[in-house]
């Protein structure tokens, strides 16, 4: 799919389909600009709908097409709310489409992102090919031409995406042009556009992996497709196999692998933008290409969901690729351990006892909760390369989708600064985080029987919590760490988010981590 910036009036627009974007009036200024009584109850009745910018033959046409929808009803302007007219022959377009954002003092990047999402979505279930967007008509709160235009391009290519590689005769029969059109074109929404296009781009190569099935997606897959795309970038990628996992000391991930007749790969990638004196920044991903839960086998009900338990590995990739993409003036590197956990003859065994990079004891007295297993190994590696600080993504915990649902990824840190530091990013990005709790009775609840650590708690509750200082025990104290548990939105929270697939791999945290990669 075309992304394309056009100068042109909005006369001029001759897409299959043209979407302009429409406000409504604060509800308290609803009918305040009329003296006139009767005029005054009449408007209070109905919502204030606005359509900026489009010339006076623009807005007399597209004002008159909505007339009836307002009468009615069926348009109030509302964030995300979309209405087609079809054949409507509104500019040189065939059918026109209102697309609304709310009022204008609550609108964000955010707002803009998900009604473009929501009008692209829309325009190819209405069989468009080219859709062109009247940004002359997107009204906003002092938002830079640059972050206007980046939210609405990331909208459109993030809901661009589609998994159908396995169907067949299912040739891609959407959206082939989307044109973001305005009168006057400048270098900020130029540079909003790109910075979409390459973000977007590396989210869907990143979902692509994580919808990949497990035997389509195997840890040598994940290893083989991360150097394919790598290439003609200034990312460097270091795959460490089975041997070298095992003389390098990562008898923790490497005893998950065991189970498996798939060798585990330790993806390692290096992207150096910035002076070599400045210190990285490391992203870690659970790359759990399948989780069977290993001898402490999962019920078979939605085990298949399990090929997502990649997803945080599939984030980092996505982030670096990214991060090399936009050539950031940046040091980053990110370290994926890749392993299926299956319980085949090699497995571990509950009881077992595996010792980490790090010298630390560890009982395994659930073999599912195996992505520990894998981070910990990773996360001490990450230290040694002496970072500012480490993000790791993993779909860890069935009790962070307890907690949070398919709306926030939480996240733990102990350091306050980098906590201010993820929000502010996230913020930024739009995509929502809330922190968690993470203290020294957490800890505790970790303490093994016959070896340092125990895999799993000892206690009740605050499963997520728990992981999270079982990790704790990899990270060296003075490295500024934050650990996300995205198992609620890794995946499957396209019913909330419309840049989203309702089914599928999600890219989460990726654009949020792209941002923390230029916070030091
Ligand atoms: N990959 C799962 C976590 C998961 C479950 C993610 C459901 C998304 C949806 C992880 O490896 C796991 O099995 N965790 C266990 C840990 C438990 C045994 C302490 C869990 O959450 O049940
Ligand atoms: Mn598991
Ligand atoms: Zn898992």
């Amino acid at each position: 799919m075309k992304l394309e910036l056009l100068k042109s009036s909005f006369e001029q627009i001759s897409s299959d389909l043209v979407v302009v974007f429409a406000t409504k009036a604060a509800a308290k200024d609803t009918g305040k600009e009329s003296g006139k009584k009767a005029d005054k109850k009449d408007k209070e009745q109905k919502p204030k709908v606005t359509v900026e910018g489009l010339g006076k033959t623009g807005t007399a046409t597209v004002t008159e097409k909505i007339t009836s929808a307002l009468e009615d009803g069926s348009l109030s302007a509302s964030a995300c709310e979309f209405v087609l007219f079809r054949d409507a022959k509104v500019a040189q377009a065939r059918h026109l489409a209102v697309v609304g954002l709310g009022e204008v003092k609550d609108i964000t990047a955010e707002v803009i992102r998900q009604a473009v999402a929501t009008a692209f979505t829309s325009a190819k279930a209405a069989k468009a090919k080219s859709v062109s967007f009247a940004m002359d008509s997107l009204a906003h709160n002092s938002l830079s031409p640059e972050i206007v235009m980046q939210a609405a391009a990331e909208g459109a290519a993030l809901a661009s995406y589609s998994f159908h590689e396995f169907k067949s005769g299912k040739k891609d029969d959407g959206v082939t042009t989307v044109h973001f059109v305005s009168t006057s074109k400048n270098k900020g929404q130029e540079k909003g556009l790109e910075t979409a296009t390459v973000l977007a781009e590396c989210v869907n190569f990143s979902r692509w992996l994580g919808d990949r099935p497990g035997n389509r997606m195997t840890p040598t897959i994940l290893a083989e497709e991360t150097a394919k795309a790598a290439k003609g970038t200034k990312l460097k990628v270091t795959v460490w196999d089975k041997a070298k996992i095992k003389t390098e000391k990562m008898n923790s991930f490497l005893s998950v692998s065991l189970g498996s007749s798939q060798d585990p790969k330790f993806i390692i990638m290096e992207y150096k933008g910035a002076a070599a004196s400045k210190k990285p920044v490391c992203f870690v991903g659970k790359g759990l290409t399948f989780d069977s839960g290993g001898i402490s086998i999962k019920p078979s009900g939605g085990m298949e969901e399990m090929k997502y338990d990649m997803c945080g590995g599939a984030n980092v990739i996505g982030t670096m690729l990214a991060i090399a993409k936009l050539g950031l003036k940046v040091n980053a590197i990110g370290l994926v351990p890749a392993t299926e956990n299956m319980p085949g003859p090699s497995a571990n065994k509950p009881g077992d006892i595996v010792i980490a990079r790090n010298g630390k004891s560890i009982e395994v007295n659930n073999t599912d909760a195996e992505g520990r297993l894998i981070l910990n190994d990773a996360l001490v590696y990450a230290c040694e390369q002496k970072p500012a600080a480490i993000f790791d993504a993993a779909t860890l915990t069935g009790a962070m989708v307890v907690a949070l649902g398919n709306i926030h990824t939480g996240f733990f840190t102990r350091n306050d600064k980098l906590a201010a530091k993820v929000d502010a990013a996230a913020k930024s990005t739009g995509e929502l985080v809330w922190r968690m709790p993470l203290v020294d009775f957490h800890a505790r609840d970790m303490k093994g029987t016959y070896a340092d650590l125990s895999n799993i708690s000892s206690g009740k509750g605050a499963g997520s919590a728990t992981a999270a200082a079982f990790l704790e025990n990899f990270v060296d104290k003075d490295i500024p760490w934050a650990h996300f548990d995205i198992a609620g939105t890794g995946w499957h929270n396209g019913d909330r988010f419309p840049y989203n697939p309702r089914k599928g791999a999600s890219g989460a945290m990726i654009r949020t981590f792209v941002e923390l990669a230029q916070a030091f």
